[in-house]
């Protein structure tokens, strides 16, 4: 903010101290896996400067962990048309077609364009791609590299070709809050920089355009295959600039999360949904195959009948976990399609090769976010959302596997060629007013860990959503009453942040599973059995007010994405 700022823009806003400095750009992306990269490729590309800041290193955040692939029609005899039918059963009658479509039609040139950008894929004798299969398709159609090593394959092609086109990067980077015009138009962010010289501590890029591409939220969970990154600051950013959230109650829960103990917390080792697409069983500790006559396609059914099915069996037999048996596969297999999942057990004392692997389904995928429309934009003007962090509506209820690196790459490009085309001045950040939200101690984050994974997770009812409402709420009202210091962060921090954001998307995300009365792709209502389409074959759309409460209202799914106004409408 300058001494020249008119006037105040008012919403809630992180306890933080002023920005001590600033930089200008057309555009701030906030995040850098593929999502946030591609888009700051494709916007520099564009002529616009460009700047991205990241939470941690550049390739710290959820892509480098992607092991199975990126899904497109690139096998012969699969079409567009084939893996727009497999998205939408996944996605349980909540998808977007039009949005899904996109995704499906531009998903192939977007892969060979990640090609040219230096990414290898696996190839097989001739040449071609390497095609595997996953939950929910019925082809082979997942691309996948270094085996199970994708997302870090494309993590790496994508992270040296920004540092090669010597692109601004800001890493040790935690957004703080969108900052606005007198116009209530999107001017930048403000965020918090550890250790980087010239921009240390909280500071501000002020820019008309930003790019939300913050990834998920899976550490509002206790067990999770996201990294310790993933605490929702994006969509908590959001919710506080007054945008709409849609589909938070859909959290997709990975069904095979090597087990490492029922009190092991964090981020846990995935086993790819890929080992199954490559023949691996489900089995119980009889050694029964459980998924056998559940679902047609047994242990590559989509994800959310899978999770459930598991989920069903432990519960019946009083067990911590099931078993994946791949032990068919035999060593040479295991160690040249498979090497990072069976480095994985092995350091856990697990051999895949001699015997079944422990799993369990854990928090995974945010199938929800930020709504936008087709082009990426948000309720806010000159705000975007892409990756885990938006909800494009290509998802509905139920991501279906591998789809969500390809959004990253379809999305990004649409916002970038957005942004490009429409004109566009320096904005004049006005000084925030507004309610501050006093920050949650940074221990907080384990207890709502726990009261999310108790009332939240693969089974809710209402009595389970009210408890973890109640216990939110506390959390809350304890931040905002005024408590002896030393029960307080004694200053803002990255913890004490983190911890504030997760309460900020717990919140709304029990708000929309409490009111979602059906059970649903992966929303399980063990109170509401049965899917109720003549209710709920609707969008519920989250809103924070600035009195902190919450507002839910529902859209048909034909209203959704909306086309939103242009939202950097000239200055
Ligand atoms: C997996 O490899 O099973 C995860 C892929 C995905 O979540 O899309």
């Amino acid at each position: 903010m300058t001494a020249s700022a008119t006037g105040t823009a008012t919403g809630l806003r992180l306890h933080a101290p002023a920005p001590g400095w600033s930089i200008d750009a057309d555009v701030v992306i906030v995040g850098s896996g593929v999502a946030g990269l591609t888009a700051a490729l494709r916007c520099t590309a564009a002529g616009l400067s460009t700047v991205v800041v990241t939470k941690a290193r550049l390739d710290d955040g959820s892509t480098r962990w992607a092991q199975g692939g990126i899904a497109a029609a690139l096998g012969e005899g699969d079409t567009p048309e084939q893996h727009l039918d497999d998205t939408l059963v996944a996605g349980a009658g909540l998808c977007d077609e039009s949005a899904v479509r996109a995704l499906v039609t531009e998903g192939p040139g977007a892969v060979r364009r990640l090609i040219a950008t230096g990414a290898h894929f696996d190839t097989d004798d001739s040449g071609a791609i390497s095609l595997t299969r996953e939950g929910g398709h019925h082809r082979r159609r997942i691309a996948h590299a270094g085996g199970d090593a994708t997302g870090a394959e494309v993590s790496r092609a994508l992270v040296e070709t920004v540092r090669a086109a010597a692109l601004h990067t800001i890493e040790n980077a935690l957004v703080l809050d969108l900052l606005r015009d007198t116009q209530g138009r999107t001017a930048g962010v403000t965020l918090h920089v550890m250790g980087e010289g010239q921009h240390d501590g909280v500071g501000a890029v002020r820019a008309p355009a930003v790019v939300l591409a913050t990834g998920g939220m899976g550490q509002v969970f206790s067990a999770t295959t996201n990294p310790s990154v993933s605490t929702g600051d994006g969509v908590a950013l959001a919710l506080r600039a007054g945008a709409e959230i849609s589909d938070l109650e859909f959290v997709q829960f990975h069904p095979t999360v090597l087990f490492l103990g029922a009190d092991s917390e964090g981020q846990q080792p995935l086993v790819s949904e890929a080992v199954r697409g490559e023949g691996a069983h489900l089995i119980d500790a009889t050694g029964k195959r459980f998924m056998l006559g559940r679902h047609e396609l047994a242990e590559l059914a989509p994800r959310d009948i899978v999770a459930k099915a598991i989920t069903r069996q432990m519960q019946a037999q009083g067990a911590e976990h099931m078993y994946l048996d791949a032990r068919h596969f035999g060593a040479h297999m295991w160690e040249q399609r498979f090497p990072t999942i069976l480095a994985a057990c092995r350091s856990h004392g697990i051999d895949p090769v001699t015997e079944p692997i422990p799993i369990f389904p854990a928090a995974h995928h945010a199938s929800g976010g930020v709504r936008t429309d087709p082009h990426g934009r948000t309720t806010v003007p000159g705000l975007y959302a892409c990756g885990e962090a938006a909800c494009t509506g290509v998802h509905g209820a139920n991501r279906l596997a591998s789809n969500s690196l390809l959004e990253g790459l379809v999305f990004a490009k649409r916002i970038a060629q957005d942004i490009a085309a429409t004109p566009h001045a320096r904005p004049e950040p006005v000084i925030p007013e507004g309610t501050v939200l006093p920050l949650l101690a940074p221990e907080a984050r384990h207890s709502i860990q726990r009261i999310m994974t108790k009332g939240a997770g693969v089974v809710r009812s209402s009595a389970s959503l009210a408890e973890a409402a109640a216990h939110l709420e506390a959390l809350r009202v304890d931040a905002d009453t005024d408590i002896p210091d030393d029960r307080k962060p004694a200053v803002p921090g990255v913890e004490a942040w983190e911890a504030t954001n997760l309460l900020c998307v717990a919140r709304a995300l029990i708000a929309a599973a409490q009111r979602r009365e059906e059970t649903r792709g992966c929303h399980w209502r063990e109170d509401h059995p049965d899917r109720d389409d003549a209710h709920w074959q609707r969008h519920l759309v989250v809103r924070l007010q600035p009195d902190h409460s919450l507002t839910l209202h529902t859209t048909d799914t034909t209203e959704f994405p909306p086309t939103l106004p242009s939202l950097l409408q000239e200055r």
